[in-house]
């Protein structure tokens, strides 16, 4: 016989609560203690309510929307729920100790689906409609929950995505208008939403990853992202400002905080231009500055050859292969090798982390009569943002050549106090 002095229902009166002189004089701290407290199944405490109250037969409304209004006696309210139990138990297998999630909103599926459960014995887990997936994830991954009740317009927003990689067997889609008997034209004349077409019976509509590192090392690649559930294709088609950017999103980085900057250096170009991009990648800013600018002609220049293969597909899908010349190689050589070859630079874009110092010498021997402006990149704190050029300045000046900042640009925040900060500097002759 289950009893209140079992282990399981008592409380360990050391805790700080009862020791600390806090715990008020008369309230027990046992339930054990409490004056007519029993050990009842709920289920069988809902019986009993009903029975003292004698109110089997009372009208309890079940749905109210506008000038439309559903009833039940309560005794139905009760039919109701114990087939739900039932179903929980015979069709899907659900035994006591189990846990079934119910995702509703407040209404009467909650109420079904709650008392359902109690009926078999099963444990509630209540979800908050509300969550994100993510939340959703960590909720169901803790409890191992066998089933989810949802209702199913907040299926596209939340399970859709993580469902796979919980223990959940079964999804059990609910409407507001599950209970309803009024006919079939006066429920649709309410026009309530409903999504159940919606949730499909396969995954590969959709791709979910999840990014769990940071952007790392010289080719600036994503640490770690890795597939949670869906159609596992990484390589994505990502449209902005009328160019189309095609990559592998868990080998190539892509920075939206970079987002107005790929814009805006197409705006400072002119037509005519000769420019080399150092730092290609998969076109970040060759692509933009040919699609909207009228340059001349665009070297850009890519080390990796993962990102070099998107950068040429890119320029042939943008249709800009007469505007830009991909390279794969390092851009300390490269830009010589240009150089030698006679190339002069209108403009030089720098644009590497950390700042690509080591490259400043090298990218000097592309500078024009008339002048050049170079965009160099780099992280260092806002008010700092002189130390970018003043770095720059002082290799350029040991060859002889003078430096003006033209201007500076915070592109996005980078950590504490730090900022990914691009100075355009125009390099002349002495
Ligand atoms: C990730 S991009 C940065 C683009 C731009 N700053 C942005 O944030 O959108 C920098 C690229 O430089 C490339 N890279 C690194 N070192 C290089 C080198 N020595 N020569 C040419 N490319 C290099 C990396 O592979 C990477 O694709």
């Amino acid at each position: 016989m289950t009893s209140l002095n079992d282990k399981e229902y008592l409380v360990d009166e050391n805790k700080v609560w009862f020791t600390g002189g806090y715990w008020p004089e008369g309230v027990p701290k046992q339930l054990k203690d409490v004056e007519g407290i029993d050990i009842t199944p709920l289920w069988k405490g809902f019986i009993k309510s009903a029975d003292d109250y004698g109110i089997w037969d009372s009208d309890i409304c079940i749905f109210a929307y506008g000038s439309y209004m559903e009833r039940v006696k309560l005794r139905k309210l009760f039919e109701y729920a114990k087939k739900f139990g039932t179903f929980l138990y015979h069709t899907l297998g659900i035994r006591k100790g189990d846990v079934v999630a119910i995702d509703l909103p407040n209404s009467i599926n909650f109420v079904v689906a709650y008392m359902g459960c109690q009926y078999i014995g099963a444990i509630v887990q209540g979800i908050n409609p509300t969550y994100k997936p993510m939340e959703l994830l960590h909720a169901l991954t803790m409890t191992k929950a066998k089933v989810l009740v949802l209702m199913d317009m907040l299926y596209i927003a939340g399970p859709a995505t993580i469902l796979p990689k919980t223990s959940i067997k079964y999804l059990i889609p609910s409407n507001f208008t599950d209970f309803l008997t009024a006919d079939e034209e006066t429920i649709q004349q309410l026009g309530i939403p409903s999504a159940k077409d919606k949730i499909p019976s396969e995954t590969e509509d959709y791709k979910v990853y999840l990014n769990m590192g940071k952007i790392k090392g010289k080719y600036r690649t994503p640490e770690n992202i890795v597939f949670l559930v869906g159609e596992d294709n990484p390589i994505v088609e990502h449209k902005e400002h009328g160019v189309i950017y095609r990559f592998d999103f868990t080998k190539i980085m892509f920075s939206m905080g970079n987002l107005n900057e790929r814009k805006f250096l197409s705006t400072l170009v002119k037509e005519n231009e000769v420019i080399v991009d150092m730092f290609a990648g998969i076109g970040y800013f060759s692509l933009p500055i040919a699609k909207h600018s009228k340059p001349k002609i665009i070297y850009s220049i890519e080390l990796n050859l993962e990102s070099f293969k998107f950068l040429t597909e890119n320029i042939k899908i943008n249709h800009l292969d007469n505007i830009i010349i991909p390279i794969n190689g390092d851009s300390k050589s490269e830009v010589i090798k240009l150089s030698k070859s006679g190339v002069r630079a209108d403009r030089v874009i720098m644009g590497v982390f950390p700042a690509p110092k080591d490259f400043i010498k090298e990218a000097l021997t592309l500078i024009k009569e008339s002048g050049t402006t170079f965009h160099y990149e780099g992280v260092a704190m806002k008010e700092n943002y002189l130390s970018l050029f003043n770095e720059f300045k002082e290799i350029a000046e040991m060859s002889n050549y003078k430096c003006k900042l033209l201007s500076k640009r915070f592109v996005k925040s980078y950590g504490p106090h730090l900022y990914h900060i691009v100075v355009d500097i125009l390099v002349s002759k002495d």
